[in-house]
């Protein structure tokens, strides 16, 4: 390490994953321990807030002490501590503020509050070395979906979201209703490879009154429906066709959301965010749509896309750069927006 590295610590523990980081210089990450909790949570179907902070609790010093052995680094070399503090499950996100408030406190560096949405944006920028803003980026996660300009770093323009589902929860949603169970979107990509996406027509739905905005209830519904109507009739179901169909009307809007975006906003650059931009179908489409638009397409490895503190050590050091550092009384805040600081 040079002296004048920027070696940010992360961590994050908004969800199920207790997570802790250290990355250099916004784009090159030394380690990133990821403890999941998805097989506890999957008995109960779902992530239980309760059992989530409880977990984080247990696992919070074993996975930052792994960080910090894992890049070789000690308390000593690390410049400032980035902390997811909003959005997600308050009890969860607490523990992880709680933590870095104690080493910053202990060790006598900076703290520094991250929302969890500008790290799933800002992971493009670890193996993308050269991606600079302003591009258009989709950001769909299990709790969000949004389009946003990214005009400078930490600079957003909301252009849209969802008005009721976000992404990843129709495919959770769907997932349970075909028997999948949790979690549903990495079941969904894997189950629809054997399916066919013409197979059933589900609706691509739109917003009357905004072009950007994403609704993906009535899609839900729409699958539920079909389920219901095949069990009256006592026709058999296929799980691989109604997970393909399903995931082929998410995938569509979604493209042609981003596409408009591209072509209003002029951008030559587009980029995706957040655990639903893992998903197979979903890139090759935007490959395949940007290309034949001639705009750039970036996108972070699935494993950058799923929650993780690398993101937020690549958010943190941004935030460095600007001068941003948060004082003892930095809460966690549940619904912070994109773009708002508290
Ligand atoms: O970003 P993330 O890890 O957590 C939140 O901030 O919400 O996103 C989790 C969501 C879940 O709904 C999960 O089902 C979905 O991302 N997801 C996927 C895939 N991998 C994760 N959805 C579709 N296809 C995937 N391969
Ligand atoms: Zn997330």
């Amino acid at each position: 390490m040079e002296k004048e590295d920027v070696i940010i610590l992360a961590v994050e523990t908004s969800c199920d994953e207790t997570a802790a980081a250290v990355v250099k210089n916004g784009r090159e990450v030394c380690s990133n321990i990821i403890s999941s909790q998805i097989a506890l949570h999957t008995i109960y179907g779902g992530v239980v807030p309760e059992i989530a902070s409880r977990k984080h609790i247990e696992k919070i010093n074993q996975v930052i002490d792994e960080a910090l052995k894992s890049a070789g680094v000690t308390l000593k070399d690390i410049t400032a501590i980035a902390v997811t503090y909003g959005p997600g499950l308050v009890g969860a996100l607490l523990v992880g503020v709680s933590a870095a408030k104690a080493i910053s406190l202990a060790a006598g560096i900076p703290l520094i509050g991250v929302h969890h949405i500008e790290g799933h944006i800002s992971a493009n920028f670890i193996e993308n070395k050269e991606l600079e803003p302003p591009f258009i980026c989709l950001v769909v996660s299990g709790g969000h979906s949004h389009l946003v300009v990214v005009k400078n770093y930490g600079k957003y323009e909301i252009l849209g979201r969802t008005r009721d589902d976000a992404a990843g929860e129709a495919f959770d949603k769907v997932a349970r209703a075909i028997g999948l169970g949790y979690p549903g979107g990495p079941k969904i990509d894997k189950v629809a490879k054997e399916g066919n996406p013409e197979a059933i027509h589900f609706p691509r739905a739109k917003v009357v009154d905004s072009v950007y905005d994403f609704s993906f209830s009535g899609l839900k519904s729409a699958v539920l429906n079909y389920l219901n109507s095949c069990e009256m009739k006592g026709i058999p179901i296929c799980q691989a066709d109604v997970a393909a169909s399903f995931q082929k009307a998410v995938v569509d809007v979604l493209v042609e959301h981003s596409m408009h975006a591209v072509q209003e906003y002029g951008l030559n650059k587009f980029a995706i965010a957040g655990g639903v931009a893992s998903n197979s179908c979903l890139r090759e489409a935007l490959v395949r749509a940007c290309a034949e638009k001639g705009v750039e397409f970036f996108s972070p490895s699935p494993i950058l896309c799923t929650d993780n503190a690398a993101m937020i050590g690549a958010a943190g050091y941004y935030e460095y750069c600007q001068g941003i550092r948060h004082g003892y009384d930095l809460n966690a805040h549940p619904n912070l927006r994109l773009g708002e600081r508290a």
